[in-house]
């Protein structure tokens, strides 16, 4: 009796929303860990809080939560909502915040008029390019406390007037890069390589356009949509980089997204570094993608991830997004994490997508 009255009482509960759905219980949480949607997250821990901010196309939220798997009642903080017309007004994208020199930025994808050539400039490219307008844009913290500071607009990250999209910052040595989904030429729209500039300052793009270096291109079939078609070039892709480092070996790796976002052959592939950031055959392209598909969980379309620590800092986690309906497209997807280890050569060694029940992180208190 007593545990039908404790069904009963979480049912209402999580009928009316305001408690467990898949959320934290017991020591185990179940995916997703927003339920209301979302795309393109980026996680990171910072003075005992979680902070995710995630693709809201018309203004970057920060979300704080002290748990990493529930984020279904986090505050939330509006840092920027740009005024209309001007480049950077639409269509914000995969925004990410990083600690640099004691401040704060946000560094996202925008437009302008949600990035509609007209005719005379989309017969320019090979195949139509809805995206030719996209470019990186950087805004800068007040201060040294993520929450509390106040964002405005610093600059646009400079990537040569052609498409860029999915930026984030690199690294390495005492040295700081810029990483992104690009174009060869201005009117290109297919493949989306990735690229890489480097920077004087967090704002500030420090290599001219002969210096941009294309680290990869999609060239392996699972990197191309639809699937298995070697010569297909379009709607092929390499976009949503981000650093991991092996916390024992030093190794730096990027996980990036490879073939179509809205499709379920989305998936997360790795670069690791073995010399200059700047020499691209000093990345090593790993001949498989690392996290894909699993139909028998109905988790598809699984990419555009970003990596943080359990609060016990022992365990690494991936937070990403995924479908379960792959017919539904860029609507369909939902933010999940999942720990993940590390293989005997030092890669990541992601788990199977799925949804759980899986133990919460160590040291999260609930
Ligand atoms: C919980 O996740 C499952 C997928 O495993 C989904 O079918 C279900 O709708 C989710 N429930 C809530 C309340 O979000
Ligand atoms: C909580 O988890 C423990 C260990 O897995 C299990 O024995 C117990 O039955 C669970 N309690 C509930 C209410 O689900
Ligand atoms: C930010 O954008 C999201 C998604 O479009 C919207 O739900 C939310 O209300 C917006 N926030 C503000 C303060 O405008
Ligand atoms: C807006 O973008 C266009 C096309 O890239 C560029 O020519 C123009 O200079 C930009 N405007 C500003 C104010 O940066």
């Amino acid at each position: 009796m007593f545990l039908r009255v404790v069904a009963f009482v979480a049912a209402l509960l999580a009928s009316s929303g305001l408690c467990c759905g898949n959320s934290t219980t017991n020591g185990t949480f179940s995916n997703p860990i927003l339920k209301s949607g979302g795309a393109d997250p980026w996680v990171i821990s910072h003075d005992n809080y979680y902070y995710m901010t995630y693709t809201t196309n018309d203004n970057i939220t920060l979300l704080r939560s002290r748990v990493l798997t529930d984020w279904n009642n986090a505050e939330q903080k509006l840092l920027f909502k740009p005024p209309p017309g001007l480049n950077y007004s639409t269509d914000m994208w995969a925004p990410e915040l990083h600690q640099l020199d004691g401040k704060w930025y946000v560094i996202y994808t925008a437009d302008p008029r949600n990035d509609s050539p007209p005719p005379e400039i989309d017969m320019w490219c090979d195949y139509n390019c809805p995206a030719v307008n996209h470019r990186m844009f950087v805004l800068e913290g007040s201060d040294s406390n993520p929450w509390t500071s106040v964002y405005s607009y610093k600059a646009e990250l400079d990537t040569y007037d052609q498409f860029a999209i999915d930026g984030t910052y690199f690294q390495h040595e005492g040295s700081l890069y810029h990483i992104y989904s690009c174009w060869f030429r201005k009117y290109d729209a297919w493949p989306a390589n990735l690229c890489i500039s480097k920077l004087s300052n967090p704002w500030t793009v420090a290599s001219p356009f002969s210096e941009r270096q294309v680290i990869s291109v999609p060239t392996y079939p699972w990197e191309k949509t639809p699937y298995g078609r070697p010569f297909n070039d379009r709607l092929s892709s390499n976009e949503a980089p981000q650093q991991l480092n092996n916390p024992t070996t030093g190794q730096k790796f990027v996980v990036y997204s490879a073939a179509r976002s809205d499709n379920r052959n989305y998936c997360l592939a790795l670069l690791e570094l073995v010399g200059d950031p700047m020499n691209p055959s000093d990345w090593r392209k790993h001949p498989e993608p690392v996290f894909y598909q699993n139909p028998q969980e109905k988790a598809y379309g699984v990419g555009h991830a970003s990596f943080v620590k359990s609060p016990n800092e022992k365990e690494d986690w991936i937070v990403y997004h995924g479908m379960v309906d792959p017919t539904n497209g860029w609507g369909a997807r939902t933010i999940r994490a999942q720990a993940f280890t590390w293989n005997q050569d030092g890669t990541p060694s992601f788990p199977r997508p799925g949804y759980g029940p899986y133990a919460v992180p160590g040291g999260q208190s609930t």
